[in-house]
């Protein structure tokens, strides 16, 4: 753990698609092309761009489901009827293959996600221009919901077991590399950027609060029935009912649905029925040492 991290590389896995470790960044074979990734960076911004940047498993489709509810004023009807598989075609991920080429010709507002760290992003973001909401989710049900998904995604290894995806993951040798270090290098150019940074849990405790916030920063002018029907077509309950939004018409080379859902849970603290207390333990020291000088104080309960 204390070994500097390698800047370039394959990390192994079993099974599936070779890890790339790309200039300290890690992206799946296949999925991501390291010569795409790199022209990020100068890509040209638009005032009315929004990226989402999230470590994975830590809300992405969530907040995909939650900007295009925002731009249609809450009219579910008009974000389900589509001949696309998911929101993720509509809201797309900025690394993954072909997409950069797509951004440059789409029409505003270009709504991305990504898991890229800071370092990758375009430089013009750092001018102020577009705008940046980075959610955060408390790193152990990040863990927990990354295990899972590891059994339902195609081009990620299933895990041998818990305790060695728990391995990996403290590692930084999972597909978005460290957690420590992706939200330490974005807070750290907070200033730089036109930046919202929330946390997963807050959207879970209070969502028309947190979907508020959302709306005021983007400068999106909603009616309270607007804003309700926001919340109500973005919860957990009603996420899952939605086929766009629960990835569920993923095609299975992607997704093997038989694995579970993308939908999983949708709680917090579910690390407690995962953890033993010695993995508690490792995970505090170590989140201890890394966020030891992070200026936020995180709402969720991590010990
Ligand atoms: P769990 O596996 O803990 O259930 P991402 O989209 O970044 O991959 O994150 C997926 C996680 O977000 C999953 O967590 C998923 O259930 C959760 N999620 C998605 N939509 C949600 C919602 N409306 N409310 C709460 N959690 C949601």
């Amino acid at each position: 753990l204390d070994e500097p991290r390698k800047m370039t590389g394959i990390i192994p896995t079993v099974g599936s698609p070779e890890l790339l470790l790309h200039r300290g960044c890690v992206l799946i074979q296949g999925t991501h092309l390291p010569h795409e990734v790199d022209q990020i960076r100068d890509l040209e911004i638009r005032d009315s761009d929004v990226f989402v940047v999230t470590f994975p498993k830590s809300g992405t489709i969530w907040m995909q489901q939650i900007l295009l509810l925002l731009q249609s004023k809450g009219d579910v009807e008009r974000i389900s009827k589509t001949d696309k598989f998911s929101n993720g075609d509509v809201v797309p991920w900025i690394e993954v293959k072909g997409q950069v080429h797509k951004f440059v010709k789409a029409e505003s507002p270009r709504f991305r996600v990504t898991h890229l760290p800071y370092t990758f992003m375009p430089i013009a973001l750092s001018h102020k221009k577009g705008k940046v909401i980075y959610v955060a989710r408390n790193p152990k049900d990040v863990l927990v919901s990354f295990y899972h998904f590891h059994k339902l995604a195609m081009m990620l290894e299933t895990p041998r077991s818990f305790g060695d995806f728990f391995d990996k993951f403290l590692k930084g040798e999972v597909m978005g590399g460290s957690w420590f270090e992706h939200v330490k290098s974005w807070f750290s150019h907070k200033d730089d950027l036109n930046m919202l940074f929330i946390m997963y849990e807050e959207m879970v405790q209070d969502l028309t609060a947190a979907v508020r916030r959302i709306a005021e920063f983007l400068d999106i002018e909603l009616t309270q029935d607007q804003l309700q029907n926001v919340v109500k077509h973005s919860t957990f309950k009603n996420m899952r009912k939605i086929p766009q939004a629960n990835y569920e018409q993923v095609p299975g080379d992607l997704l093997d649905h038989h694995q579970g859902s993308f939908m999983r849970k949708g709680i917090t603290g579910d690390w407690k029925n995962h953890f033993t207390a010695a993995q508690n333990q490792q995970f505090d020291e170590v989140f201890n040492r890394e966020m030891k000088d992070f200026p936020v104080s995180f709402t969720w309960d991590i010990s």
